[in-house]
């Protein structure tokens, strides 16, 4: 695999592939001296052109855990901020002969474009509302072993799971590759949102809408919340704090009325007390923290596929 642009690219024996990877890496996490040789003499360059920081610091353990060089670069310390353009940019930093750039940018299709201009493997760190395809892969992770620790047994597909994913969807990357990921590992997928925040064509991506939300809660094996993303509003954010809270909010009330065995999933950043409560997201079936430990571990692994692996694959 040369790049990892988008979950959609992937299929079900290279998502498998990774994450069975990742569980390897993982065991990486618990030792006390934690470096590999694996991709010693290759040069990372973490390509930032919007803020983060889980993505962006994981992306930084897992190069250097695996001995890569990596390099941070963000838009407001770069000649970006003179005015240059990010071809330019990009072709600036390829020319210094990177092997790899993991990419975050707020424009849709930016981080294709920069694939199709550089000359090193590409991974998408996140672009504008398109997709972030190592976020998907690490939920998937900490669902699966969710799932084990219910089961107490191996877990591979997400066949006769169901995961509701509720929020502002409009503007969420996240759930672009989370449905992607979870149609191809077989899950059945609820999508619940204000009106105002359901993307226009959501019920033909392979998933049920749901209007109400402790129906969706109802159903669900894994209630996955997605922040409000006020940043991207330009118009102010509607509905009110209040209406969104009582329809869409998990609250202290409704995380009481979930069944047992129900995992409560935020890629976060989170907006405690809107999208989530604070109840819900530090209760014991949160896997909020263990999403954010699998972050490592699976974006170990993604490197190691564009990087340590075949040039062949998804483009
Ligand atoms: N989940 C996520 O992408 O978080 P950051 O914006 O902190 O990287």
């Amino acid at each position: 695999m040369k790049n990892l642009l988008a979950a959609s690219n992937l299929d079900r024996a290279e998502v498998l592939g990774i994450l069975d990877l990742a569980e390897e890496m993982h065991e990486v996490q618990g030792r006390e001296i934690k470096k590999l040789p694996t991709l010693r003499g290759r040069t990372i360059i973490n390509m930032f052109f919007e803020d983060s920081t889980r993505t962006r610091t994981s992306f930084e353990i897992a190069g250097k855990w695996m001995s890569a060089d990596t390099i941070n670069v963000s838009a407001k310390g770069s000649s970006v901020s003179k005015g240059e353009s990010m071809k330019d940019t990009m072709l600036t930093l390829d020319a210094m002969g990177v092997d790899c750039f993991v990419i975050r940018h707020a424009g849709s299709g930016t981080v294709q474009q920069a694939a199709d201009w550089v000359r090193a493997s590409v991974v998408n760190a996140g672009d504008g509302s398109h997709e972030h395809p190592t976020q998907a892969l690490l939920d998937a992770y900490a669902m699966r072993q969710h799932f084990r620790s219910l089961d107490g047994g191996p877990v591979d597909g997400f066949e006769g799971r169901t995961v509701a994913i509720t929020g502002d969807l409009l503007h969420s990357r996240v759930v672009r590759s989370n449905v992607s990921l979870l149609n191809t590992l077989g899950a059945e997928v609820l999508l619940c949102a204000p009106p105002t925040l359901m993307p226009t064509g959501a019920d033909q991506w392979g998933v049920e809408v749901v209007q109400d939300f402790d129906e969706a809660l109802q159903r669900a094996d894994v209630a996955m919340m997605l922040r409000v993303q006020r940043e991207r509003m330009s118009s102010g954010f509607f509905p009110s704090a209040r209406e969104y809270i009582a329809g869409w909010g998990l609250t202290a009330n409704r995380l009481r009325r979930l069944r047992e065995g129900v995992a409560i999933m935020h890629p976060g950043p989170m907006n405690r007390g809107l999208e989530i409560s604070s109840e819900a997201a530090d209760a014991a079936s949160s896997l909020i923290l263990d999403q954010v430990s699998a972050g490592v571990a699976v974006r170990m692994s993604v490197l190691y596929h564009v990087l340590g692996g075949s040039n062949e694959g998804s483009k």
